[in-house]
């Protein structure tokens, strides 16, 4: 059973359940649907400290928030601690509540640069990055990692973190060589739940109820999901035994809007592509609306599409 109102620092949730981070994936219209349908806060894209430092306009739009985010929090990816100690200064963060570091993203642009999982192998200057966060700001610092780089050293690594001063940590349980095939092995999100004091948030694998209470077996204090919420936003509702109140129709008519709010419409039409084949996934005779949908190049001739398909792809009662 999961304790509620998880505390990051100051900052108490209320469900314990949060939407990860998934670059080029994790935009304001899913952010908006998950909080919307009970996740506590949803965590930025990773944002480069570099691009921050040197002002990347591309870097900057990731740090856009929606108004329904009552947590703000944004994901920093890097290596070098000045870079971080900077960076969490900038009057750009002032509205974020917890500062999260990336130490655990598989990539291999990422970690030849030494940034993401690569940290996993250098503890010293792991620690002294979140060390010069935690230095340069008063928010809550939080850190995501996986079990390893190429050995898991997932207990050592969080016991590093709690040193270092963070305030909660996330463990996505595979090791960098595994990228996401596999199974999520909770034994060892156990074994870093059982050697830290600071909040233990579990991350991966959890699609529906069954693979949820699994994951809470585990003693986390928070469960993050994210290919679960692909197209699924509403899972946060279903594993909180909450009212559907959207339809997935209207789902992708709200995505769309907040997306259309910040963004110009030749991005959004071709991003919330990858998002539609997702919300479509598992509709039976959805083959050719789904080939249509990525040939279309106007918003609204999409939605004509969806309107007139709704009943076809999910049925009456959805
Ligand atoms: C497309 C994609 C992009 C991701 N980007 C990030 C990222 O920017 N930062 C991060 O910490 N993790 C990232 N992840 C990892 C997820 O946050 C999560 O830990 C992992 O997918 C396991 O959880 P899941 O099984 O619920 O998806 C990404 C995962 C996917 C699938």
């Amino acid at each position: 059973m999961l304790k509620l109102n998880m505390e990051i620092g100051n900052i108490i949730c209320k469900n314990n359940l949060i939407l990860a981070p998934m670059a080029s994936v994790t935009d304001l219209g899913l952010k908006h649907l998950a909080i919307h349908f009970g996740a506590d806060f949803a965590v930025s894209e990773m944002v480069s400290v570099k691009g921050l430092k040197y002002k990347s306009k591309n870097t900057y739009d990731l740090l856009k928030t929606d108004e329904i985010e009552k947590i703000k929090v944004v994901q920093l990816f890097g290596n070098d601690p000045e870079v971080f100690k900077e960076v969490v200064k900038f009057k750009e963060l002032d509205k974020f509540d917890i500062i999260d570091i990336n130490m655990g993203c598989p990539a291999p642009k990422v970690v030849k640069n030494g940034d993401g999982s690569k940290l996993m192998e250098n503890l010293p200057l792991a620690k002294s990055i979140i060390e010069a966060c935690v230095k340069g700001t008063n928010k809550p610092i939080t850190v995501k990692f996986r079990a390893g780089y190429e050995k898991n050293n997932a207990v050592e690594f969080a016991k590093m973190c709690e040193e270092a001063g963070a305030s909660a940590i996330t463990i996505h349980p595979r090791l960098r060589s595994e990228f996401y095939s596999g199974k999520a092995n909770y034994d060892i999100i156990r074994e870093v739940k059982g050697a830290v004091k600071i909040p233990v948030i579990g991350s991966g694998d959890v699609v529906d109820k069954e693979s949820y209470n699994e994951m809470l077996k585990t003693g986390v204090d928070a469960v993050m999901i994210g290919r679960g919420a692909l197209g699924n936003p509403e899972i946060f509702a279903k594993l909180l035994d909450k009212e559907i109140d959207l339809t997935k129709l209207e789902m992708i008519k709200l995505h769309y809007k907040i997306l259309l709010e910040n963004f110009n419409e030749n991005f959004v039409v071709k991003h919330m592509r990858k998002h539609i084949l997702w919300y479509l996934k598992g509709c039976k005779n959805a083959t050719e609306i789904k080939k249509q949908v990525t040939e279309i190049t106007k918003i609204e001739d999409v939605i004509k599409l969806l309107e007139k398909n709704e009943e076809c792809l999910w049925g009456k009662l959805q």
